[in-house]
């Protein structure tokens, strides 16, 4: 890793340059993390979703002529007012009104005095107004992620392309195993991120239901229309049991959860993958200077700091996940207060991930792989023994244990654990075997790239093979963007209709 010149600023540590740059600004807002930012109230995070939400019912008590068009156009009025307002921050929640319900029913009735305020929350309850908020908010929210985990797995697939000759050491148990690819390497973190991607979408349509018409969760003798406002706010319909419309949320909550725990469990593997490989000793890989940290001392470090809080945040998601669950295990149906907190756990949640796939694209899109290192160690690891094993086998039809055990017997012959001719030709003697293994062919045998090339299913790290694969991943990940857009240009164009 070369560091960066730092030289507009050398007065500062390399990590710590002022810089232009939206990658690095990033990464350092990511590293830092809550040592230096404030969070905000979890209510005013919903804002929006409320203002949608009471925009939604506002319209629909107009469409079932519970108020009339004039109350409606007041209410409707006074609505966007707020949401300007909040957005200019000259409307800021009082803790004092409780929650973002009151303050805005509040701020409509006392401080914009519209008279119509008083019936807004006709036919209504906080239980299915925080309900459907939940799901506008996490909708955006897991719909970014998704979103950011394409353009990963796009960037990925590029990758893989670009590194799919590049022979390297594939390590078991931390050790070198056999040959493989760069590109095989990145290619099985495509087929996790194309699953975590399908799960993500689904979870999306699973809990596209509007909960909002539940009332306190057992209907309400107003006639309401909630497939309107199931419809005005993008959902696929109303919910078929006012009950479990509210006594559900925690569910979406843990299924979102369980979402970003499996997800950011693979972004962690590929963060450990990133420390390892790019640690002087292995040196196959370089991260980005932009991207790295120093330490305060001793002025030769260079840590991946980026991927050490991606391997805690991941941590982070599985206890979310647990908390989650506790909540909502022990509750009777129905609203219970304990549901609250669900919403604190996911909001911090979607805080501390939502960069995780987004700091990932930008490190790989700046990635640069050693590849004569990578083909180096390939060489000087003893990697060859199982290829030698094959040959044996396949040329001389020897049982594939016999084959191991005369090359285990070679190598043991090595003080330095490592495999030649001359000690495999040793042990073809002492055991009286007929069998004659040239130059040529115990070149061809251990070469790495002929051993790539003799691998002949699709899934392998022949660099041919991988092309098909990849391939298949583009068609998936194409289905999977289609899925994702129309799913969000339909929820998004309902809830820009509204504000018209
Ligand atoms: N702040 C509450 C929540 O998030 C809003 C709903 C309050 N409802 C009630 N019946 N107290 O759950």
């Amino acid at each position: 890793m070369a560091k960066q010149d730092n030289e507009k600023n050398n007065d500062l540590p390399f990590w710590l340059k002022q810089s232009t740059n939206e990658a690095f600004n990033l990464n350092l807002a990511f590293t830092t993390g809550r040592d230096v930012k404030d969070i905000p109230m979890a209510d005013s995070e919903l804002f929006y979703a409320d203002i949608y939400t009471n925009l939604a019912h506002a319209q629909m008590l107009f469409a079932q002529k519970i108020i009339t068009k004039d109350e409606h156009n007041d209410l409707k009025v006074g609505l966007i007012e707020s949401r300007k307002a909040f957005a200019a921050g000259t409307f800021k929640l009082n803790p004092k009104l409780e929650d973002v319900h009151m303050n805005i029913e509040q701020r409509l009735t006392k401080d914009l005095k519209i008279k119509a305020a008083e019936k807004l929350h006709t036919a209504r309850s906080r239980n299915d107004q925080v309900a459907t908020d939940m799901k506008i908010y996490l909708r955006q929210r897991l719909t970014d992620v998704t979103q950011s985990s394409i353009n990963l797995t796009s960037l990925m697939i590029k990758l893989a392309d670009r590194e799919k000759d590049v022979i390297m050491p594939g390590f078991t148990h931390y050790q070198p195993a056999m040959y493989t690819s760069f590109g095989h390497l990145v290619g099985a973190w495509i087929e996790v991120e194309l699953r975590n991607i399908t799960r993500m979408i689904n979870s999306l349509h699973l809990f596209n239901q509007c909960p909002l018409g539940a009332g306190a969760g057992y209907g309400t003798s107003w006639p309401i229309d909630p497939d309107l406002t199931a419809k005005l706010l993008g959902f696929t319909s109303s919910a078929n049991n006012t009950l479990d419309a509210v006594s559900s949320r925690g569910e979406m909550e843990a299924q979102f959860s369980f979402d970003l725990a499996i997800a950011s469990s693979h972004w962690s593997r590929i963060a450990q993958d990133l420390i390892l490989y790019s640690h002087p000793y292995f040196s196959l890989i370089n991260v980005s200077s932009e991207y790295v940290t120093g330490s305060s001392i001793m002025p030769q470090k260079i840590n991946l700091d980026f991927a050490e809080i991606i391997r805690a945040k991941t941590a982070l998601s599985h206890g979310n996940l647990q908390s989650i669950l506790s909540i909502i295990k022990g509750l009777p149906s129905g609203y219970n207060r304990d549901l609250q907190q669900t919403k604190y756990i996911i909001l911090d949640l979607f805080r501390e991930l939502n960069d995780i796939p987004i700091i990932l694209k930008n490190v790989l899109a700046d990635l640069s792989v050693n590849r004569e290192n990578c083909l180096a160690r390939c060489k000087d690891s003893g990697m060859a023994a199982i290829e030698v094993t094959n040959f044996l086998s396949y040329k001389y039809n020897l049982g594939f244990r016999k084959s191991y055990l005369i090359v285990s017997q070679a190598i043991a012959l090595n003080s330095d654990h490592s495999l030649n001719l001359k000690s495999l030709r040793q042990i073809l003697k002492k055991q009286d075997l007929p069998i004659s293994i040239s130059d040529s062919e115990w070149e061809k045998a251990i070469d790495p790239k002929e051993s790539l090339s003799r691998q002949k299913t699709l899934g392998s790290p022949n660099p041919k093979m991988l092309k098909l694969a990849l391939e298949n991943s583009n068609t998936k990940l194409d289905h999977l963007s289609k899925k994702l857009f129309s799913f969000k240009e339909n929820y998004q164009s309902n809830l820009a209709n509204l504000l018209k």
